[in-house]
């Protein structure tokens, strides 16, 4: 699969995207994964933050609201910068970018790096992780979310006839590499890696692994968001807290 086509897939998926980021529900987002992910990040007063794969800049606008001086969103596709742009306060700015190569940012930037969801959709995890270490202050943090790799092998529940859900079927888990996916009707490319490639890439890049967390979900969310009854079962997420020495 070329760079071009991945893009391609994203930009065929930025629109429905961005109107649900901004007026859904986003039970993914909302129910389970930012508050760990806000836990994870730490006091963010006064810090320089970069947030890899930003898509419409909701995280970004999250953070600064958080007290950072500054966010830089970076993302592949001109529609999600675009958005982004548009509710941009000051602190925060954006810009059409790979993640796999950040030449046009200087060593020892930044104080923290968010990657919310994006290491599965690179072709290249450790190019990201190699930058990322790079404009990375000394002591500064990396912190990636990501879909869990028992959840990105092969993704389906097996169900009886009426259509309970009774296990998810986990296979082909060493077999890395591309899988199809389809969401809000569109087919796009994600990568599947096993829990050791992402953290020995983490490791060989140079980063000391703070702590490795599977979001699951409280009862009271699950109330207010039902349709995350899923993450009771089966992790679909992973969060890497990463650390440059
Ligand atoms: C699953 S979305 C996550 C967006 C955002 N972080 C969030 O949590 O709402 C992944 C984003 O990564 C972007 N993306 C994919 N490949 C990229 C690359 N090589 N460099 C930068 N952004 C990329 C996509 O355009 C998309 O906006």
């Amino acid at each position: 699969m070329n760079r071009d086509h991945l893009k391609r897939e994203w930009l065929e998926l930025s629109e429905p995207w961005i109107k649900e980021a901004q007026e859904g529900r986003n039970p993914t987002r909302n129910g389970l994964l930012d508050k760990p992910m806000l836990e994870a990040c730490g006091n963010v007063k006064g810090l320089k933050i970069l947030d890899c794969g930003c898509g419409e800049g909701r995280f970004c606008r999250i953070l600064v609201d958080k007290g950072a001086e500054y966010v830089f969103g970076l993302d592949l596709c001109e529609p999600m910068i675009e958005a982004a742009k548009e509710l941009q306060s000051g602190s925060d700015t954006y810009r059409v970018a790979d993640v796999q190569n950040l030449s046009f940012i200087e060593d020892g930037t930044f104080d923290l790096i968010v990657s919310y969801l994006n290491q599965c959709d690179l072709p290249d995890f450790d190019a990201n992780n190699r930058e990322v270490f790079r404009v990375l202050r000394s002591g500064g943090r990396f912190i990636v979310a990501n879909l869990h790799p028992m959840r990105s092998a092969v993704g389906q529940w097996h169900r009886t006839d009426n259509g309970e859900k009774q296990h998810v079927i986990l296979d082909r888990y060493f077999d890395e590499g591309e899988r199809c996916w389809k969401m809000m009707g569109v087919e796009f490319t994600n990568f599947h890696r096993s829990l050791s490639t992402y953290t020995t890439g983490f490791i060989q890049a140079g980063f000391r692994i703070d702590a490795i967390t599977e979001p699951t979900i409280t009862r009271e969310k699950l109330k207010l968001y039902p349709e995350l009854d899923d993450e009771l079962r089966v992790p679909n997420f992973i969060i890497y807290a990463l650390r440059k020495p």
